[in-house]
């Protein structure tokens, strides 16, 4: 998602640029003492996630992308990286809004 320089929410925390991500793999912050892990998509879109997976505490922003999901390191469960959901039917991620303004990834949390 992009939004329009101008146009940042108000509860969007900056938490880093752009040219700390590499495409296709994901990064960890904490945002407001939220561990949240960070991805990069090819077309230059981000995703935000809890970066905690719900299994058995896996590290998501290890995890590889494939397509629109992420697979879960430890245990190979995916999570949609847009609505955080698990199609295998464990406990889903929560997602947050996520943007590139002027350079910066900005969180919602
Ligand atoms: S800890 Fe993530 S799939 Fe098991």
């Amino acid at each position: 998602m992009s939004i329009p320089a101008g146009a940042i929410p108000v509860s969007a925390i900056p938490v880093g640029s752009i040219d700390d991500l590499t495409p296709g793999e994901g990064r960890a912050y904490v945002v407001d003492g939220k561990q949240v892990a960070v991805f990069l998509l090819a077309d230059g879109t981000v995703r935000a996630m809890d970066a905690v997976c719900p299994h058995k505490g896996g590290p998501l922003a290890d995890g590889q992308i494939d397509g629109s999901v992420v697979m879960c390191p430890l245990h190979q469960y995916t999570f949609s990286l847009d609505t955080g959901a698990c199609p295998s039917g464990i406990d889903s991620v929560r997602t947050y809004p996520a943007a590139v303004v002027d350079g910066k990834v900005t969180i919602q949390v």
